[in-house]
């Protein structure tokens, strides 16, 4: 045997079919137990653990080297395969009904005393997780994660390969865009005081490509934002990129569900049915108040304006006068006490409403709260029919802007719904979204982004606050999975966007003259869409935070407590770059020195 034969199988493939054989694995030490001067070992690799029995007098090896065994020490066994016999047999392990009688051990390589436990059972700290990530990644619900995410890119692959697309990489030091995030810039040492951006996504190079022939296009896309960061959002991340020619929604939508159905058999064996559900924006908002509608769960919304029309109550009167509307859900018997309603009348102001109105329905049909004096019988009866109200049950209305109350009940609903209590998988289309989002002051920002196609050019210039797009969204389960749109391959209907943005046909010729000039060569009609691959893996595999499905990602404040970036770095290198750090920037580091 050679020095470099480490191995001849692997420890978790192994089974009864291999009693009687003599064999050679090699993996880490996950635990040692000594019985009774025999020691036992259960060895780890990436296919699973085998337990080794090693007898200290059967000569495996030195003495020194057996009671020096230690967890995560590297070593390899060669040895008999041998059944365990019934009462032995460990049904936990699915290796459980043999082990490895050891004739030959050699440590590989020792390990140093763990900072923590590598038992996925044991909570451990997270910062100190992500500093010692190479060994967090050794926990089996690490490693699981690892391979889910390497078989849903492998299930996208598998899909749009069939389909003939070609996947093209893009740059990733690129000209900042508009895409509504913070850009993450780079700067030029060649050119001092210039800067690359990194791309937020492959957006107008998978427009190019189209115009460039390329039909239909994907790539495995990091992107960057340099945004809060939150549970489902990272400084870098990664998009299933994909673009289409000669397209329009329903062809990217097709492609989308086959991606979905793909990746939801192969992560959980689950087979979709298809087509998804698709609803449009306006019927989201009305239903769920929001655009990522949860829909495991009912209490939708219901528009209660009408029985108001002639009502006493000044608040939903003055509402419906300015031209908001009255709105609310049943969020069934929740059987909260009075602070509990309280904190649930605060919740919603604290999201912009200027009151909740919560009504309990008593036992005999009529309804418990502090408005019900102002509210007529009709007009109580009205509230209860619409909410179909049971005794117990607890109903939240508001009354305010359209755009203020579906934030409202939106979010109540999804407390009360108590979503992680359901456990199955809800993948809907959402389309026809507005072509812009409007500010409290009027300003105009594109919903998607402003490479999207309206969906009537007279309309967006004649009507831009209510003018619809022909964006798209996949949600799953209440969760923005992904977006995308027909775009725009008229350069006369771009620089009209670009106009109704307020952007000047100066600025945007300096910021994108040469995409406009692309777009006068002959652009094909396309339609695409991204993914977000760190979502959807999370999601599916039923993870709070995309971080466990990133192998190295950045804390909350966009640490990397492995590597320590960000970092400082050298005067000389920063001189290169003709950059200086402000004085008081610089003042602050002593503070954080010491
Ligand atoms: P959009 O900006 O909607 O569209 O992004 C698409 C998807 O990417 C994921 N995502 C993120 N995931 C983790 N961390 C983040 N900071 C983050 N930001 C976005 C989400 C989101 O739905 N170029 C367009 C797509 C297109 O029009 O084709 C785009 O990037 O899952």
């Amino acid at each position: 045997m050679t020095a470099e034969q480490y191995r001849t199988t692997r420890p978790g493939l192994l089974g009864a079919a291999n009693v009687g054989q003599t064999v050679q694995v090699a993996g880490w030490v996950q635990t040692r137990r000594d019985h009774g001067g025999i020691v036992f070992v259960d060895l780890r690799d990436a296919t699973g653990v085998l337990q080794i029995v090693l007898d200290p007098d059967a000569g495996t090896a030195p003495e020194e080297v057996l009671s020096g065994l230690r967890r995560e020490f590297v070593i390899s066994v060669t040895g008999e395969v041998a059944s365990r016999g019934e009462e032995h047999v460990n049904p936990d392990l699915a290796t459980g009904e043999i082990e490895l009688v050891a004739t030959e051990l050699r440590v590989l390589s020792p390990s140093d005393p763990l900072p923590f436990q590598l038992d996925d059972r044991v909570d451990v700290d997270e910062g100190l997780r992500l500093q010692y990530r190479y060994l967090d990644l050794r926990r089996p619900a690490m490693a699981a994660n690892l391979q889910a995410r390497s078989t849903a890119i492998r299930a996208m692959r598998r899909v749009l390969d069939a389909q003939g697309f070609l996947e093209v990489e893009t740059p990733t030091l690129v000209a900042s865009t508009p895409e509504g995030a913070r850009d993450v810039l780079v700067p030029s040492r060649l050119r001092q005081g210039h800067f690359y951006a990194l791309p937020q996504s492959p957006q107008l190079f998978k427009q190019l490509l189209m115009i460039s022939g390329v039909d239909r296009y994907y790539q495995i896309a990091r992107c960057y934002r340099d945004e809060d960061f939150r549970a489902d959002r990272q400084i870098e991340f990664t998009q299933l990129d994909l673009e289409g020619s000669f397209w329009g929604q329903d062809d990217v939508l097709e492609v989308l569900e086959e991606i979905a159905v793909a990746v939801t058999k192969d992560l959980r064996g689950i087979e979709l049915a298809r087509p998804f559900p698709r609803l449009t924006w306006q019927e989201a908002m009305d239903r769920f108040g929001t655009d990522k509608p949860d829909t495991r769960f009912g209490m939708e919304i219901q528009d209660l304006s009408d029985l108001f029309g002639s009502t006493e109550f000044k608040a939903f009167a003055g509402v419906l006068a300015d031209g908001g509307t009255v709105r609310g859900i049943n969020a069934g018997a929740q059987g909260l006490s009075r602070a509990g309603l309280d904190k649930l009348v605060e919740q919603a102001l604290s999201l912009g409403a200027r009151g909740l109105v919560w009504m309990v329905v008593e036992d005999d049909g009529s309804l418990r709260s502090p408005v019900a004096k102002f509210l007529s019988d009709a007009e109580q009866a009205g509230i209860s029919e619409a909410l179909a109200a049971a005794p117990g049950d607890l109903l939240l209305v508001v009354a305010d802007r359209f755009s203020v109350v579906s934030k409202v009940l939106g979010a109540l609903r999804i407390d009360m719904g108590q979503p992680e209590g359901h456990d199955e998988i809800t993948f809907l289309m959402v389309t026809d979204f507005p072509m812009f989002e409007v500010g409290d002051d009027g300003s105009l920002a594109p919903m998607h982004h402003p490479f999207t196609s309206p969906e009537d050019v007279t309309e967006m210039v004649e009507s831009p606050g209510s003018a619809a797009s022909r964006a798209y969204d996949i949600v799953l389960n209440g969760a923005e999975l992904g977006s995308g749109s027909v775009r725009i391959h008229n350069p006369d209907v771009q620089a009209k966007v670009f106009e109704v943005l307020g952007i000047t046909a100066e600025d945007a010729t300096r910021r994108f003259g040469w995409f406009m000039d692309a777009l006068r060569y002959g652009t094909p009609p396309h339609a695409g869409f991204a993914y977000g691959i760190d979502r959807m893996v999370s999601i599916l595999q039923d993870l709070p935070n995309i971080r466990e499905v990133i192998p190295f990602p950045k804390t909350q404040t966009g640490n990397d407590p492995l590597t320590g970036s960000p970092s400082r770095v050298e005067d000389e290198q920063l001189g290169e770059l003709g950059i200086t750090v402000a004085a008081d920037v610089v003042a602050g580091w002593a503070e954080e020195d010491a």
